[in-house]
C-alpha cells in the first residue's frame, strides 16, 4: 500500500475541515447566505494579507492575479521595473512584454535574491516607471526576498510596488501594508490550503489611482468591475462575475485555521520546517541552493548530487515511496529538486519525505548514512515543539 505525501509547492496538501466544507452542496452565489461568507472571507483575508485595502478575487490560477495587476496599473507604452531572479520573475517580464509595456529587467542569477539597492538606483534614474513587479517568495529556487527592504526601496517614488506573493502568502510573511507594497497577489493552491483555481490581489488607494486611469484592454480582470461587486447593493459583498463557489467555501474554512493558528504561530511553524529540511538535506551531504536562511520558509531547493538522474529519484520517491517532490525549471531544470512546505504541513510530513529521500537515495547508490537526515530534522523539532 502507498500513502500518497504531496509535498510540492503548488498544489499543497488540504486539511480535511477543507475538504469536507468542499463537499457540502453548492450554495447560489446571489443570495445572501453567499455574501455573508464572501464578507467573512474578505475579513480573513485582509487579516492574511497584513492590509486594510480590498482584496479582490478572481477565479483563475495565481497567473490571472498577476496579469490583473498588469492591465489594471498600466497602459500601453508605459516603462516598468521588474526584478526577476527565477522563472516566476521572468514571468511578470513577460506579462509586462505580452501588453506593451516598456520593460526594464534587473535579472538575477537563479538562487540568489533580488537587490533593493538596485531597484532603488533603477527609479532614481527613471522616475517616470509606473510599475515595479517582484516576486516575494521565488518558488523555483526556494529564495524569499526581503520584502520590506524593497518597499522601503520604492517608497517616495512615484511608482507602485507590485508583489507575486502567490506561493509566500500564508507561508513567508509580508506586511503589505507596513511595508508599502502597493498590490500583493496571491493564489489559492499553496499557504492558503485550498485547490488550484482562485487568485487574490490586494490593491492600495495609490494603485486605484492607476486602476483608474489605465487603458490596457481587460474586460474579466477589469479592477474596477471587481470592486464594484464588493460595494454594490445587496447582496453584497459580490463577484462581477460567478465566482468559483465551492472554492471559496473551501477558503472560509482554511483561513479559519489560519485564524485559529494565528500569523505569528504560522510563520513560526514555517520558518521550523524549513530549518528542519535544510538541517536534514545537509546531513545526508547534498548541498542546498536555496539560501540556508530563515526566510526559504516556503520551499527548500536541493541540488541534484553528482551521479543521481533527477528523474529517477523523483520518481522512485513517488512511485515507490509515495512522497511527490517537485524539479528544477528553466535553466535549473534536471539540476535541482523542490520540497515544498508551504501552507498545511507539519513535523510529520518533513519526517517522512526525507526518510523517503534516505532510501531513494541508498537504492540509487548514493551513500547515505540511514537516519542521518532524520535525527538532523528531529534535532530541530525537538528544540520547537517543546
Ligand atoms: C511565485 C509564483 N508565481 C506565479 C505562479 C503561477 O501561478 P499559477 O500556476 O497558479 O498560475 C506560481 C506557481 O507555482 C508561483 O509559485
Amino acid at each position: 500500500m502507498i500513502k500518497k505525501f504531496l509535498m510540492t509547492p503548488g498544489p499543497t496538501q488540504i486539511p480535511p475541515q477543507v475538504l469536507l466544507a468542499m463537499a457540502r452542496p453548492i450554495i447560489h452565489h446571489r443570495t445572501a447566505e453567499y455574501s455573508e461568507l464572501f464578507a467573512r472571507v474578505n475579513d480573513n483575508l485582509k487579516y492574511v494579507f497584513q492590509t486594510k485595502n480590498e482584496v479582490l478575487s478572481f477565479a483563475s490560477s495565481g497567473t490571472g492575479g498577476m496579469e490583473s495587476a498588469v492591465v489594471n496599473l498600466c497602459s500601453p507604452g508605459d516603462r516598468v521595473l521588474v526584478a526577476a531572479a527565477g522563472k516566476f520573475g521572468e514571468r511578470w517580464r513577460d506579462l509586462a512584454q505580452a501588453y506593451g509595456l516598456g520593460c526594464e529587467c534587473l535579472e538575477y542569477e537563479y538562487g540568489q535574491p533580488v537587490d533593493p539597492a538596485g531597484i532603488g538606483r533603477s527609479l532614481d534614474a527613471d522616475p517616470g516607471i509606473r510599475a515595479v513587479f517582484v516576486t516575494h517568495s521565488e518558488t523555483s529556487t526556494g529564495v524569499v526576498n526581503d520584502m520590506q527592504a524593497i518597499g522601503a526601496a520604492v517608497a517616495g517614488h512615484p511608482a507602485v510596488l507590485v508583489s507575486d506573493s502567490i506561493s509566500g502568502m500564508g507561508s513567508a510573511e509580508i506586511r503589505t501594508d507596513e511595508w508599502s507594497v502597493d498590490v500583493v497577489v496571491a493564489g489559492s493552491q499553496k499557504a492558503l490550503m485550498i485547490p488550484p483555481g482562485m487568485a487574490f490581489v490586494s490593491v492600495s488607494e495609490k494603485a486605484w489611482a492607476l486602476a483608474e486611469r489605465s487603458k490596457s484592454p481587460k474586460f474579466y480582470f477589469d479592477w474596477l468591475k471587481a470592486r464594484k461587486g464588493l460595494s454594490q447593493p445587496q447582496p453584497q459583498p459580490t463577484t462581477a462575475f460567478t465566482p468559483a463557489v465551492s472554492l471559496v467555501v473551501g477558503l472560509d474554512a482554511a483561513l479559519s485555521l489560519i485564524r485559529e493558528e494565528g500569523l505569528e504561530n504560522l510563520f513560526a511553524r514555517h520558518i521550523v520546517l524549513g530549518r528542519a529540511c535544510r538541517a536534514a538535506v545537509k546531513a545526508l551531504g547534498l548541498e542546498l541552493f536555496s539560501p540556508d536562511g530563515d526566510r526559504s520558509s516556503s520551499v527548500t531547493a536541493v541540488r541534484v548530487p553528482e551521479g543521481i538522474e533527477d528523474g529517477r529519484l523523483r520518481t522512485l520517491m513517488r512511485d515507490k515511496f509515495g512522497v511527490q517532490l517537485a524539479g528544477g525549471q528553466g535553466p535549473v531544470k534536471g539540476r535541482i529538486f523542490r520540497i515544498g512546505h508551504c501552507g498545511y504541513y507539519n513535523y510529520t510530513d518533513i519526517i517522512v519525505t526525507i526518510t523517503a529521500l534516505e532510501l531513494a537515495l541508498k537504492e540509487l547508490g548514493h551513500p547515505v548514512e540511514p537516519g542521518a537526515g532524520i535525527a538532523a530534522a528531529e534535532k530541530i523539532f525537538a528544540g520547537s515543539l517543546a
